[in-house]
């Protein structure tokens, strides 16, 4: 790629400046989860600005009840195909549990092997209050951080399985004293999820950084899906989970031919034989 090339792919690539900007303009910013090359380009090409490594691989790749045997080392494997396949999206790698609630120095080390060895621009985090010095640390080094906040998946067995938060009047207080935490930290956006759609109005209207929603409502600065449900490739999804197509279907149908023309002596035919 000639410098004038590359200078001009960086300028159209999507930075943390740029998402703070499309906040004060009113623009919506677009999300999903991506765990490998090729849908990562897909997705790139398609317009998507934020592809985030969620450990929801842990789900929807692993087959997982929860997230929490996710690890560094999969998370730095699955950032580095998705950032081969990102050419203008910022590309934010999912710190998994246990590589930042130790201690901020152990989470910067973590974060910094997502930068350093994988290509990440950003990384995300769960947790607000009890993430401020942590956050801190990590902005420090150069680092963008997202927070995440409401329904945080690593916190399943303090809330007791995956339940909306911010309901009654010390639920919302307590969702409102993360997001504004995560912020003043230095974090540089926040996803908010599983909250009553209300309350993600009043913290996307009073923070100054992008809200990023899933199961939030439709006042968020963004909306972030897991690719899975989107594409409807689970046979499970949440009810906020809207299905913009069935691949699984579309899968399952392809593969199934296939079979048949094998077994019936079909495939290969002489089109796809060589001479
Ligand atoms: O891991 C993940 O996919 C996430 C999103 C659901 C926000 O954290």
């Amino acid at each position: 790629m000639s410098t004038v090339t590359a200078s001009a792919a960086r300028e159209h690539r999507v930075t943390t400046r740029s998402l703070t900007a499309r906040k004060r303009r009113g623009e919506r910013i677009t999300m999903l989860t991506a765990y490998d090359f090729t849908f990562a380009r897909i997705f790139d090409t398609a317009g998507i600005d934020v592809l985030l490594v969620g450990d929801s691989l842990g789900n929807v790749v692993q087959g997982c009840d929860t997230t929490l045997p996710v690890t560094m080392d999969e998370v730095v494997y699955h950032t580095r195909l998705v950032s081969r396949g990102a050419a203008r999206a910022l590309v934010v790698a999912d710190m998994p549990f246990g590589s930042y609630q130790v201690s901020p120095e152990d989470a910067l080390r973590n974060a910094i092997r997502f930068v350093k060895e994988a290509g990440a621009a950003a990384v995300k985090l769960e947790g607000g209050v009890r993430m401020i010095e942590t956050i801190e640390r990590i902005v420090a080094a150069e680092i963008p951080v997202m927070g995440h906040v409401g329904l945080t998946p690593q916190a399943v067995n303090r809330m007791g399985g995956f339940r909306v938060q911010g309901r009654g009047e010390k639920g919302r207080l307590q969702v409102l004293d993360d997001a504004r935490a995560v912020q003043e930290a230095g974090a540089f956006a926040v996803v908010l999820e599983g909250i009553p759609a209300q309350l993600a109005k009043e913290v996307s209207a009073e923070l100054s950084i992008p809200t990023i929603g899933i199961g939030a409502g439709v006042s968020c600065d963004g909306q972030v899906l897991v690719m899975h449900d989107l594409l409807g490739l689970n046979d499970w999804s949440p009810s906020f989970a809207k299905q913009y197509a069935n691949l699984g279907a579309v899968v399952s149908t392809a593969v199934r031919t296939f079979a048949d023309e094998v077994v019936n002596q079909k495939f290969p035919d002489e089109q796809h034989s060589y001479s």
